[in-house]
């Protein structure tokens, strides 16, 4: 066994740790994802247990980013392992640009996590990957998730009228390059 090499997950960032989501997690997934507060914004629909079961399980056999799909990954409490929240990650297949997406459960907002857990994510991914750029996509009605996009130094840079769930909205593209992530976090410290 080499002790030298670390594998990459579990990581902490500050109070939060990502990790690979796992059966034990059934409860606390399925409760806030069953919440439609937390659910207005996604493209995802509440599942039974059963397939979810199956979408754990799944997920935990992924590498950790496989090319032109997503991954889905815990976020924890560091000091209880208990899920707060996932986050989504899609790399292209030509390795340009990763896509993210993340959800925290209704009693883990407000708190400050969401931008400990993306900003992290952020930088867990230009480690880990060749890509130029980190990207997020959101409705403008969303104004939590575009205040944490600007707290983690993220630029809005297309708006795009579309119809979601029947309705009309804006989609808003936020990204972040490789040189500016360095440069917000060597700010933050
Ligand atoms: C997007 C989402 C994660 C944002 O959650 P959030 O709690 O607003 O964001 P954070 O966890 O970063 O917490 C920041 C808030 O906590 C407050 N806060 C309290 N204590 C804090 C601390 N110690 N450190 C930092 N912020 C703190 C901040 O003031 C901020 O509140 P404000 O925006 O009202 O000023 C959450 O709304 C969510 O999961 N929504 C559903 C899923 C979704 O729509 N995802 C986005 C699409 S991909």
């Amino acid at each position: 066994m080499d002790f030298d090499v670390l594998p990459p997950l579990p990581r902490v960032f500050g109070r939060v740790v990502l990790r690979r989501l796992e059966v034990a997690d059934l409860d606390r997934f399925q409760s806030y994802r069953h919440d439609p507060a937390v659910g207005r914004y996604q493209g995802w629909e509440p599942q039974p247990d059963r397939e979810v079961v199956q979408f754990i399980e799944e997920m935990s056999r992924l590498d950790l980013f496989p090319r032109g799909a997503w991954i889905q990954l815990g976020l924890a409490m560091c000091a209880s392992n208990e899920l707060v929240g996932d986050v989504g990650i899609c790399i292209d297949a030509e390795d340009r640009r990763a896509e993210i997406g993340f959800t925290l459960a209704r009693d883990a907002q407000g708190a400050g996590l969401g931008t400990e857990a993306v900003r992290g994510l952020i930088q867990f991914i230009f480690e880990q990957a060749g890509v130029a750029e980190v990207v997020a996509v959101t409705d403008q009605r969303n104004v939590p998730a575009g205040r944490l996009l600007e707290r983690v130094g993220m630029r809005k840079v297309e708006s795009l009228p579309t119809l979601f769930r029947g309705e009309s909205c804006v989609e808003q593209v936020w990204t972040i390059s490789r040189t500016a992530a360095q440069n917000h976090n060597a700010g933050a410290r």
